[in-house]
């Protein structure tokens, strides 16, 4: 491959519509559940930073559009806002659907492929108060929901994926306190997670049944799971950990159904998944055209308290490997072999399917302190970052994993969940006081990166 990639190879960046766009409140949009959630309780946000503004791409996507193309892009991913487009669940809005066209217009016009995700954690507030993902209803509203954005967008965009980590909400608002509804409650996790499952199917079927062209995928953070050792009890940890945490969506997604390990993990915990035989089949009948792969850090685990630990410390615990390198600032450990390891993985366990790396960069705190006299973000941490884990990528695909694109987290400095603009992961800065946009130095190089289509020589 002589540091090149394949011709078309994608280069680009990944945002969502409520990191990046703004008007929270306006132009028709209706409240999702971080809008009311920062209404409530402003002081969980950083710095009390709500998401009422982001980062105004709703205002100035036209501008950032053009620096797109600047730096070399050739894809970007964002998210439609499901409470944007249809705010009480039925009437379309015409200003989210003239915004969307626009913007995806304007990026084809640009020369850069949009690939369009329906969901990225930004539940409607509405939906919350049934329930959320615990209820099967909102399995037919997303449904619905999917259908509209095809039907409206159909002719601009044949990329889609359903979900952005689906794995996420899950994990953070049934298992933590990072989302809502903020509890540690296993079985409602299952039953969240299996309709989130059920939503993404039944929007694939939809898709195929209605003739769109393109291609339809998720994406799924993947966290590969390391023992401590090779001890048994540390071996099962890590069986148990990637069972939860990346077999749970993976298997179903791509091979059409669940791993029998999660039967006996259901059956030790005494939860029943409210399916139906019907749904297991088109769960079956629905698996995707395509993977997009969130990846940030490994997963390191050691043996649970068997018998004594509450929750999931019966099978595992985390472990910290004491030679981890760590991103000191989001305290998420480095290791750019992990993604080697998962290129390798999707080639030998997941029938070798088309994938991309749909999200990948390096979140850094206090970025102001590496400006230089001319005002340009000296971020040489984020291109080690991004060409380390390109060295490796480049290796799988070597030997032989399907991997169409690399997509870095994220394009401009972008609003995030709890911790807002504490971590900068734009190619571009900005500054929050004026909204104004500024290449950082990882720009030019990733500019140069994606216009030749190949790494810097070096090894
Ligand atoms: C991914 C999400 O998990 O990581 C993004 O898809 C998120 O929405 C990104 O912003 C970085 O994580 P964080 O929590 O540091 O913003």
């Amino acid at each position: 491959m002589n540091n090149r990639f394949p011709e078309g190879f994608l280069w680009g960046a990944a945002a969502s519509g409520p990191q990046l766009e703004g008007a929270g409140s306006k132009h028709g949009k209706g409240k999702t559940v971080w809008d009311y959630w920062f209404e409530a309780d402003p002081g969980k946000f950083y710095q009390q930073i709500g998401p009422e503004t982001t980062s105004n791409f709703y205002n100035q996507y036209k501008e950032d559009i053009l620096s797109m193309n600047e730096i070399g892009f050739n894809s970007f991913r964002t998210s439609i806002s499901w409470a944007r487009l249809l705010p009480d669940g039925t009437t379309i809005n015409p200003e989210a659907v003239t915004f969307y066209r626009e913007v995806f217009s304007r990026l084809r016009d640009h020369g850069v492929k949009s690939i369009v995700n329906l969901y990225h954690f930004d539940m409607p507030y509405r939906l919350h108060l049934k329930g959320g993902w615990e209820n099967r209803e909102t399995v037919e509203e997303f449904t619905h929901y999917a259908k509209i954005a095809f039907e409206t967008f159909g002719d601009l965009v044949n990329t889609w994926t359903t979900f952005n980590e689906p794995i996420v909400p899950v994990e953070m608002g049934y298992l933590n306190d990072k989302h809502l509804p903020g509890v540690y409650d296993l079985k409602r996790a299952a039953h969240a997670a299996y309709f989130t499952l059920l939503a993404h199917v039944k929007a694939i079927s939809v898709f195929r049944e209605s003739g769109h062209c393109g291609e339809i995928g998720i994406i799924l953070n993947l966290t590969p799971s390391y023992p401590r050792s090779d001890f048994p009890e540390d071996k099962e940890a890590a069986k148990w950990a990637d069972l939860l945490f990346n077999r749970s969506f993976l298997d179903p997604v791509v091979l059409g159904r669940y791993p029998l390990e999660m039967a006996e993990f259901l059956e030790l915990e005494a939860i029943d998944v409210p399916y139906k035989n019907t749904e297991l089949d088109l769960i079956k009948d629905n698996t995707i055209d395509f993977l997009g792969v969130n990846y940030y850090q490994p997963r390191r685990v050691q043996a649970g308290d068997k018998g004594i630990g509450v929750g999931l410390d019966k099978y595992f615990k985390p472990y910290q490997w004491p030679e981890a390198k760590i991103n000191p600032y989001r305290g998420w450990e480095i290791y750019e072999k992990g993604l080697y390891e998962i290129s390798l993985n999707i080639r030998d366990n997941y029938r070798n399917i088309p994938w991309y790396v749909a999200e990948n960069g390096i979140g850094v705190e206090g970025e102001e302190a590496f400006l230089d006299e001319e005002g340009e973000v000296q971020d040489d941490y984020r291109i080690t970052f991004m060409e380390d884990h390109l060295r490796w990528l480049q290796k799988g695909m070597v030997e032989g994993s399907n991997c169409f694109g690399y997509h870095v987290w994220t394009f401009i400095d972008n609003w995030s969940w709890l911790n807002e603009y504490k971590n900068r992961y734009g190619l571009i800065r900005l500054d929050l006081k004026t909204q104004t946009r500024r290449k950082k130095k990882s720009a030019y190089w990733f500019k140069q990166v994606a216009v030749k289509n190949r790494l810097p020589e070096k090894w």
